[in-house]
């Protein structure tokens, strides 16, 4: 850690800007313009570290990302649903695909989560994992008798009775039914249930080690700074309040 590095812009009072898909179309404030009329020499629009965060380590790893980034909640879901499909003894690969399946809700963007979330991984799991989290967010809107998946309960409280996925869901639901990967998929469906008071004791990442060594290629440079088609992402979950 590197925890007593200077801040940068000490001294002055750093505002933050919400990125535009936070707010636009809420009754949120737009405080674009307040801000920007705000600045002068002890005001600036905030760049780098904020020191409201955790800081993250000059060469963040998944699992920095976790304990640093993550709100309570997500980790806690991610880590749950894989200790049970590890618990049920399934491969590595579905354990990788059920802890990181909904990462993005946790610190980037929740908007098409699982599309986000492929994207950000890709360039460091099997191409297998990758395409299970993608497609998951569609089959969890899907049904599949056989294998005892309903349309979620949940759902119908979060978006209403009437809610009818998009045809985009509906499509790649199709196609991921059909796929030779569908099985990874799925089984993220089948545990992405939020199974809070069950376990005795909070499941952390560090119990995971293992499989994120053999499965997860953490670059020397670190999550963020090792140029893949990916970095830009892991740098925004770093500094999420940066003005550019
Ligand atoms: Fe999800
Ligand atoms: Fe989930």
């Amino acid at each position: 850690m590197s925890d007593n590095k200077p801040y940068p812009q000490a001294d002055l009072e750093r505002l933050i800007i919400p990125q535009p898909v936070g707010t636009m179309g809420t009754d949120l404030p737009d405080v674009r313009v307040e801000m920007l009329e705000k600045l002068d020499e002890k005001h600036v629009l905030m760049m780098g570290d904020n020191p409201s965060l955790p800081r993250m380590p000059d060469k963040p790893t998944l699992q920095d990302f976790f304990n640093l980034r993550m709100n309570e909640s997500t980790r806690r879901h991610l880590l749950e649903s894989a200790k049970r499909a590890l618990d049920d003894g399934h491969d590595e690969k579905v354990v990788l695909a059920c802890m990181l399946h909904d990462i993005t809700n946790a610190s980037l963007i929740r908007v098409d989560h699982g599309y986000w979330g492929a994207q950000l991984i890709a360039p460091y799991v099997d191409e297998e994992i990758a395409w299970a989290v993608k497609y998951h967010q569609a089959l969890r809107y899907t049904p599949d008798p056989e294998l005892n998946y309903e349309y979620p309960e949940l759902y119908r409280k979060l978006f209403g009775e009437d809610y009818e996925p998009p045809e985009y869901i509906k499509r790649d639901a199709a196609f991921a039914m059909q796929h030779k990967w569908y099985m990874t998929s799925r089984y993220i469906t089948l545990y992405d249930i939020y199974f809070f008071d069950e376990l005795d004791e909070p499941v952390t990442i560090e119990e995971f080690d293992g499989i994120i060594a053999r499965n997860f290629r953490q670059p020397v440079e670190g999550l963020g700074f090792d140029d893949s088609p990916s970095s830009h992402m892991w740098r925004t979950m770093i500094w999420p309040n940066n003005f550019l």
